[in-house]
């Protein structure tokens, strides 16, 4: 729909406003008497690379915008996929809007908030008359970042990521197309087959891991410390399937969620990590039934000795 009447529909405005998905942060500061200000805000961006600056708006009829003038500095706390309830307290104006929340203070004593994707410390570097609201933008000093599902808001609603099925859609008879040639000399071999079998399924597998708040790469390599936790760089890379500039980030990713513990040499999965292992297999057990629904208990153990052939025989 086009709108070319004037002045804008406000309403209308924001309603195309919100086709833009984006993810939600809250934006936290504290100025020097201590008082603290924390607002849920979805006009985070980034602007440079180098010097590294974001921006973020803050609209002028918010109690909080004294704080944010004179602090020195702000947080950007990038919120999870499970952090709705704190996306709301925050976006609703209330006396002391930090009672009762888990924070810490991060620089500036701007606070810090745990379980979400990441944060941005920054300096103020720049604040901007802008309409209605106050352009603000940040210098980041320093960020971290967990790796977390993403909390989306998209027209008006939030909304979790998915990932995207590679490339358009097969047209149906492009479907039909693929599906006949299981019916040519190349459906017969096997290691055509095994391809195909692995590109069939890994959407499903990418989207399943989604849910559970994990990456592909992060749970394998999950499964395979459960079962052997000491194994060496080069094993793990072996046994998860895992390329080696990957395997560093998920090891770090299943310590940061709290999944894995590392001491020197030694590893090991924590109670927070059986729990997720739980997830998984009852995930996996679970694709397993309804794709392989058809074979018998004898069909499947005879495909398992096939994968495990070709498996001793790397
Ligand atoms: C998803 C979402 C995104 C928001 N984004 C912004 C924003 O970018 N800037 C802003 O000023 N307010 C934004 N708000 C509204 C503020 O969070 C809310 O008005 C504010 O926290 C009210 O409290 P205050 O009076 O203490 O500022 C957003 C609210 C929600 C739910």
């Amino acid at each position: 729909m086009t709108n070319a009447q004037s002045p804008l529909d406000p309403r209308q405005f924001r309603r195309a406003l919100g086709n833009f998905a984006c993810g939600v942060t809250i934006v936290t500061a504290c100025d020097t008497t201590g008082r603290k200000a924390g607002v849920t805000a979805n006009s985070f961006n980034s602007v440079s690379l180098d010097p590294p600056l974001i921006l973020w708006s803050l609209d002028k009829r918010s109690s909080t915008w004294d704080i944010f003038q004179q602090a020195s500095h702000f947080a950007v706390n990038i919120l999870a996929s499970s952090q709705i309830e704190l996306s709301n307290h925050f976006a609703r104006p209330q006396e002391d809007k930090f009672d009762g929340i888990e924070h810490q203070p991060g620089l500036g004593g701007a606070p810090v908030f745990p379980g979400c994707a990441g944060n941005f410390q920054c300096s103020t570097f720049q604040r901007i008359d802008a309409g209605d609201h106050w352009l603000i933008i940040g210098q980041v000093e320093q960020f971290e970042d967990f790796s977390q599902p993403p909390l989306v808001y998209h027209q008006g609603s939030y909304a979790m990521v998915l990932p995207h099925p590679r490339g358009r859609k097969p047209e149906v008879t492009e479907q039909n197309d693929s599906a006949d040639l299981l019916h040519t000399r190349l459906g017969d071999n096997l290691f055509y087959l095994m391809i195909q079998a692995v590109s069939a399924s890994h959407p499903r597998f990418v989207q399943q891991h989604l849910k559970l708040g994990m990456r592909n790469s992060e749970s394998r390599l999950l499964l395979v410390l459960d079962s052997a936790p000491n194994a060496g760089i080069a094993e793990l890379q072996q046994a998860a399937a895992i390329p080696a500039r990957e395997l560093a980030d998920a090891m770090a990713n299943l310590q940061t969620k709290g999944y894995l513990d590392i001491k020197g040499n030694q590893r090991w999965v924590t109670s927070a990590g059986h729990a997720k292992l739980e997830e998984l297999w009852n995930m996996l057990h679970q694709a397993q039934d309804d794709i392989f629904a058809e074979l018998s208990e004898g069909e499947l153990e005879v495909f398992r000795k096939a994968l495990k052939l070709v498996v001793s025989k790397r």
